[in-house]
């Protein structure tokens, strides 16, 4: 950078004729000079930070035009004119260079930035498949929502039970089958008296024990069995329970239900029915059905494939609540009815989706679980 010339200036003797000259540094050549150096610089920048360097030392305060303008003030006043048209128009070039540059360096710098930003928007991104929910999870769900949309509770109760509430409390018989080794899985050591769990149906003593009467709930859960793995049975499976208890409940606040139920898990006209049969914990006892929701009943030809054209499809068992299970738990049978049902959900996602090999539900094949998509 030029070194700042001395605003004093040499001492101009009075008789001289005032010139634009009369300062060294407001001379034509002196100013011309700083003019030049500032466009070499200005022109020489590569860059726009370069450029700026060259704007801070030919067009800052202290650059040379800056302080020969400031010596004008300094020259007796008929100098004044000439010098301040010199300085002027001097700055005047420098900074319409400055100006140009910029828009020429600002223009190259866009460009290469859309080069060398330039984003491939064809390119397939890096994609994450996105995680499902098992099919049995979504299912048990469903249901038990479908009971809390009519005012039920949800429960749940250990998969590692109490022989009596698996059992004694649900009115089997000492030597009743179901407690038979072919049955159950017992857990050691055997005085423990502590089995997994064969249904859900404990849980309707450990809710009527723990929360009392009124009692309307709905219990999803894991249940076990020693049977085989097949098309139709697994070892480990899920079932829905209800229990409903309150003054003056009768088998048609059951039927009902289990309605809603149906319709909930098979669409709109999904009736149940009842069919006798015989549970420990329950009197009356039903098996009970939903109506085919392909063939609605109607006779086909061939017969329908889902029902194997029966019309109905077995769900599960219901019927009212024992008075011996009332009893065991502290309720008074005479004040208190209530009914009870349960089902599976393996049997309800395979109807829901027409699933026809239960081993499908367990082996965790991702192709087999991607069908069902992300349901929430
Ligand atoms: N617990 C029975 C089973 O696993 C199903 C069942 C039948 C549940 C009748 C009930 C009921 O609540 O009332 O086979």
């Amino acid at each position: 950078m030029p070194s700042a010339p001395d605003a004093g200036g040499s001492p101009q003797h009075p008789d001289e004729v005032p010139s634009p000259t009369a300062a060294p540094e407001l001379s034509q050549e002196g100013v011309d000079g700083h003019v030049e150096a500032a466009l070499a610089a200005i022109g020489g920048a590569g860059d726009l930070d370069e450029l700026k360097e060259a704007r801070l030392a030919h067009a800052g305060d202290r650059s040379p035009l800056a302080l020969a303008n400031r010596a004008i003030g300094a020259l007796p006043g008929p100098e004044k004119a000439a010098a301040g048209k010199l300085v002027g128009q001097a700055r005047g070039r420098v900074n319409q260079a400055l100006a140009r540059r910029q828009q020429e360096l600002e223009a190259e710098r866009d460009e290469r930035i859309l080069v060398e930003e330039a984003m491939d928007l064809t390119v397939a991104p890096g994609r994450r498949p996105l995680g499902r929910r098992h099919v049995l999870t979504v299912t048990a769900e469903r249901m038990a929502d479908a009971m809390v949309a009519l005012g039920w509770e949800v429960a749940e109760g250990p998969q590692v039970e109490a022989e009596w509430f698996n059992f004694d409390a649900l009115n089997f018989d000492k030597d009743h089958p179901a407690r038979q080794m072919q049955d159950t899985f017992f857990v050691d050591p055997a005085k423990a008296g502590l089995v997994l769990r064969t249904h859900t149906s404990p849980v309707q003593a450990r809710s009527l024990l723990d929360r009392g009467v009124p009692l309307y709930v709905a219990v999803p859960g894991k249940t076990f069995r020693t049977d085989e793995l097949d098309a139709t049975h697994t070892p480990v499976f899920h079932q829905l329970e209800g229990l409903a208890i309150d003054e003056g409940l009768t088998m048609a606040h059951l039927k009902g239900t289990l309605d809603r139920l149906a319709e909930a898990m098979f669409g709109p006209g999904t009736v149940s029915r009842l069919r006798p049969a015989y549970f420990p914990f329950t009197e009356p006892s039903a098996e009970m059905d939903f109506r085919c929701f392909v063939c609605r009943g109607e006779a086909t030809a061939p017969p329908c494939r889902t029902c194997g054209g029966t019309g109905w499809i077995e769900w599960g068992g219901c019927g009212m609540v024992n008075h011996n299970v009332l009893r065991a738990c502290g309720v008074d049978p005479e004040r208190y009815q209530g009914f009870a049902f349960g089902m599976g959900v393996e049997r309800t996602a395979m109807f829901r989706h027409g699933i026809a090999d239960m081993r499908e539900l367990i082996e965790g094949d991702v192709r087999f679980n991607a069908q069902f998509g992300m349901e929430i």
